[in-house]
């Protein structure tokens, strides 16, 4: 196993996502156009040695020494690959706004995992790296689809083991996402989802994965349109998000096929043909405005390729 010389530097960059996709909690998410960079050196020191340098100031969620997500991730693939662990430093270019459903989280366990292997000659498979992910975020819809890009449906098989479905997008289909400057915490929006849920909500939300797939992949609007909708978590979480409801009802009055909740919110992600992208985005920025939020709605292509590494400099 190569431990890597001092001075040696990996550049990981990891695009942000928007999970729990329409009917898919948990399980269906995609890749978005919008990337966290992380540079990783090997630094002089032992594996108690992690230096987090951050080029923007809105990363406080990912601070904390050697309790960071970075760095965990790291511990994981010195634990998995059995090496010794030695001392990184990472240097973080954020673009991915923390706390806003976007994936912010997932992109920092992806890049500890991605750099911490690929600075070593990379010993691990991507297989295990997914199973170590998915491991430490808890669910895997942000952290396949940040892994492997595109549209990711994963699933616990009857095997145990976690099955990855790569879907399809069709080019018709684009995605505007609001960006609130109000944060959710995950934690926060989980606590306020029951234990239980009515089965009937459990079958609804089976058939609306099905057609909202196939809409998808067929870029055929009306299944999009029906397939679009969820029981299981946005009705609990809709009253953590301020305006959201608002939000969603002038993206479907200015043309939108669907809304969700981006991943456990606050922003929220609406489907549309790209004719009517502008119209919608000023709509759902208008909406947060009336109850005083400020926010902004880009356009996010889907992102196919996932995350991707380099020798830095190339
Ligand atoms: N599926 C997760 C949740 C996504 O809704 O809690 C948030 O990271």
């Amino acid at each position: 196993m190569a431990i890597p010389e001092v001075g040696k530097k990996i550049n990981v960059s990891v695009p942000s996502t928007t999970a729990n996709l329409g009917p898919g909690f948990d399980c269906l998410g995609a890749a978005l156009d919008l990337h966290n960079e992380f540079i990783f050196t090997r630094i002089e020191g032992g594996g108690d040695r992690f230096e987090l340098k951050m080029e923007s100031t809105d990363g406080n969620h990912l601070r904390g020494g050697p309790e960071n997500l970075v760095y965990r991730a790291a511990q994981k693939v010195w634990a998995s690959a059995n090496v010794s662990p030695f001392a990184l430093e990472a240097r973080v270019k954020l673009a991915v706004p923390p706390a806003r459903g976007l994936g912010s989280s997932a992109t920092a366990i992806v890049a500890g995992l991605i750099g911490a292997n690929a600075i070593m000659d990379s010993p691990l498979p991507k297989e295990k790296l997914l199973e170590l992910a998915i491991d430490i975020e808890g669910h895997p819809d942000n952290v396949v689809p940040s892994l492997l890009g595109g549209l990711c449906l994963t699933a616990r098989a009857s095997s145990q083991r976690w099955r990855i479905i790569r879907c399809e997008w069709h080019h018709s289909i684009k995605a505007v996402v609001a960006i609130p400057a109000i944060r959710l915490s995950t934690s926060e929006a989980r606590r306020v989802m029951p234990k239980n849920i009515p089965i009937s909500d459990a079958v609804t939300n089976m058939g609306a994965l099905t057609l909202l797939l196939n809409g998808l992949k067929t870029g055929d609007e009306e299944l999009i349109k029906e397939g679009m909708f969820d029981k299981l978590h946005e009705p609990y979480r809709w009253k953590l998000i301020k305006g959201g409801l608002e939000v969603k009802e002038a993206a479907l009055e200015a043309g939108a096929f669907g809304c969700a909740i981006s991943g456990a919110g606050p922003s929220i992600l609406a489907l549309c043909k790209e004719v009517n992208g502008k119209k919608i985005s000023q709509a759902m920025v208008k909406a947060w405005e009336k109850v005083g939020i400020a926010s902004r709605a880009p356009f996010l292509n889907i992102q196919t390729t996932g995350s991707n590494f380099r020798s830095y400099p190339g």
